[in-house]
């Protein structure tokens, strides 16, 4: 017996410093790893040696700021910020998280709990607008939202009346805006927000009632129970971007079917699912397809114009060529001969001489687009360019220019063009 206690007490002890030797001595010991400690290196996803920054140098002041605001209200008490390889997390969220993206974090905050969604691909997503009515009230934007209020983050603005963001406001939304975009424009090639329509459900007083349920369920917010726009959120909150669109007017800016036209039950599915970028108005990805279907079949009933006038057939975009330097030296000159510059300024920053008086049909100012900024509100795929300038955002001062092109060429030179201007130099 006591032999057997002897025993196990050696081995014991053992396994003990056989564990302390492989797992902490031996790797303290291997040259790699301590030129690592020393150097404060990570290597990267390419397997390269990379200087960790100091936290403050890689996040510029603002979302530094923000950063802190988010650690100083717990935000990552609720939110995590690691993707899995699992359970459909790539579709919900986006691009899984990958070895290296982590190394300024100090502290890190991965989290494992996620009382609400992930946050770590987040950028992007909604505009700031959405997130202002988000942190005054999330369940006026998000009805079964069970995150809290967080109003002191916003203040009332002199001039309106309404809620905005204060700076701490702002420098957590910076912050939040800023995560995940290490990687890149991701979103601009993410399958499941890009869909194009598969086949509608079927037009009947059922798919109606079910697109209202869903309506009153996440859209009223912003576009108000009677579809005119006035939910709670543009109400209290001030959106500085754009107003939710008034529906019983039966004006829509995105759409394949020509100027004047009401466009294609096709066109709105593009819409909800991508949503509009820059704008309060989210992408809604991740609603069932039937649930966008029915949504598109209801919003129709907004407008008399749906029945009364059909819609005309659809512009033919084709297939893009492939952008070269010729065809966007091309497109600049179209750029200039189109006047596109009297709006979008002649570096298209959106400041040309005629920017600052432009008005939509409601009556509020409407800024030309800044291309430069590289966000595109109907999207950013050359053919969503395309289809902007040829059928024109009906309701706004941006024209319809289907008749003016001499060639289906100039059309593709001009989209190719305005993409390049975002692009930093690289067609
Ligand atoms: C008590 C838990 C809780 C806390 C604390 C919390 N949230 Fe949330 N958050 C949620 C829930 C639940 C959702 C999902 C419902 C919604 O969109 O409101 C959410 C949604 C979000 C979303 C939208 C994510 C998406 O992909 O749709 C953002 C952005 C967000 N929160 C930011 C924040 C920030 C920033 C803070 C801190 C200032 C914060 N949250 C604090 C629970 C929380
Ligand atoms: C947080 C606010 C918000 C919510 C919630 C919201 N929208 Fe919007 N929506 C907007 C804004 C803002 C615009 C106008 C953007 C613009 O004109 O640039 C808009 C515009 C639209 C348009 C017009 C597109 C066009 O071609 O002109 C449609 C369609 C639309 N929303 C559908 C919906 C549906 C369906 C829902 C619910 C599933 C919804 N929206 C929920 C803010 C919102
Ligand atoms: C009379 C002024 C005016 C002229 C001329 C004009 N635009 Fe616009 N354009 C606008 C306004 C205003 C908007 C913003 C609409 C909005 O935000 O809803 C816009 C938006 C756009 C957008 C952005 C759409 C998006 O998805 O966000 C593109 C692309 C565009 N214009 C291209 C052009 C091109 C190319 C020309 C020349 C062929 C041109 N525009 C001429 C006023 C103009």
């Amino acid at each position: 017996m006591k032999r057997a206690k002897f025993i196990a007490l050696i081995a014991g002890f053992g396994f003990f410093f056989l564990a302390l030797a492989l797992q902490g001595i031996v790797p303290y010991l291997l040259p790699e790893n301590r030129e690592l400690k020393v150097a404060r290196t990570v290597r990267t996803p390419l397997g390269e040696l990379a200087e960790i920054k100091a936290e403050a140098a890689a996040y510029p002041e603002e979302q530094l700021r923000g950063r802190r605001v988010f650690i100083r209200e717990g935000c990552w008490y609720c939110h995590s910020q690691y993707l899995r390889p699992t359970a459909g997390e790539s579709r919900r969220w986006g691009p899984v998280s990958e070895f290296g993206e982590y190394a300024h974090d100090l502290p890190h905050l991965l989290g494992t709990r996620r009382i609400g969604p992930d946050l770590i691909r987040v950028g992007g997503k909604y505009g700031d607008d959405w997130h202002t009515a988000h942190f005054l009230d999330p369940r006026m934007v998000v009805p079964d939202s069970v995150m809290p209020r967080l109003d002191w983050l916003l203040a009332k603005d002199a001039a309106t009346g309404k809620q905005t963001l204060n700076a701490e406001g702002r420098a957590v939304t910076a912050f939040v805006q800023g995560l995940g975009m290490g990687k890149g424009k991701w979103r601009d090639a993410f399958p499941y927000q890009l869909a194009e329509s598969g086949s509608s459900s079927l037009e009947s007083v059922a798919a109606i009632a079910h697109g209202r349920a869903v309506y009153l369920r996440r859209c009223i917010g912003c576009h108000g129970e009677k579809g005119d726009g006035q939910g709670t959120a543009p109400t209290t909150v001030l959106f500085a971007v754009a107003l939710p669109r008034d529906f019983t007017a039966g004006v829509y800016k995105f759409r394949t079917t020509p100027s004047g036209s009401v466009p294609l039950d096709a066109d709105l599915y593009r819409t909800i699912t991508a949503g509009i970028r820059g704008t309060a108005m989210p992408p809604w990805f991740n609603l069932a397809e039937d649930q966008r279907w029915d949504l598109v079949h209801y919003l129709k009933t907004f407008s008399k114009d749906f029945k009364e006038y059909p819609p005309e057939p659809p512009i033919q975009i084709g297939r893009p060529p492939k952008p070269s330097a010729e065809m966007i030296a091309q497109g600049k000159k179209v750029f200039v001969e189109m006047k596109c510059w009297e709006c979008h300024g002649p570096e298209g920053r959106g400041d040309g001489p005629a920017s600052q008086t432009q008005e939509d049909d409601f009556g509020h100012k409407i800024p030309p687009a800044n291309f430069t900024r590289g966000i595109f509100k109907s999207g950013p795929q050359a053919r969503d360019i395309f289809r902007t300038f040829m059928t024109g955002l009906s309701g706004t001062p941006m024209p319809s220019f289907g008749d003016s092109f001499a060639s289906p060429e100039d059309g593709w030179a001009l989209t190719y063009f305005v993409l390049s201007l975002s692009a930093d130099g690289k067609p």
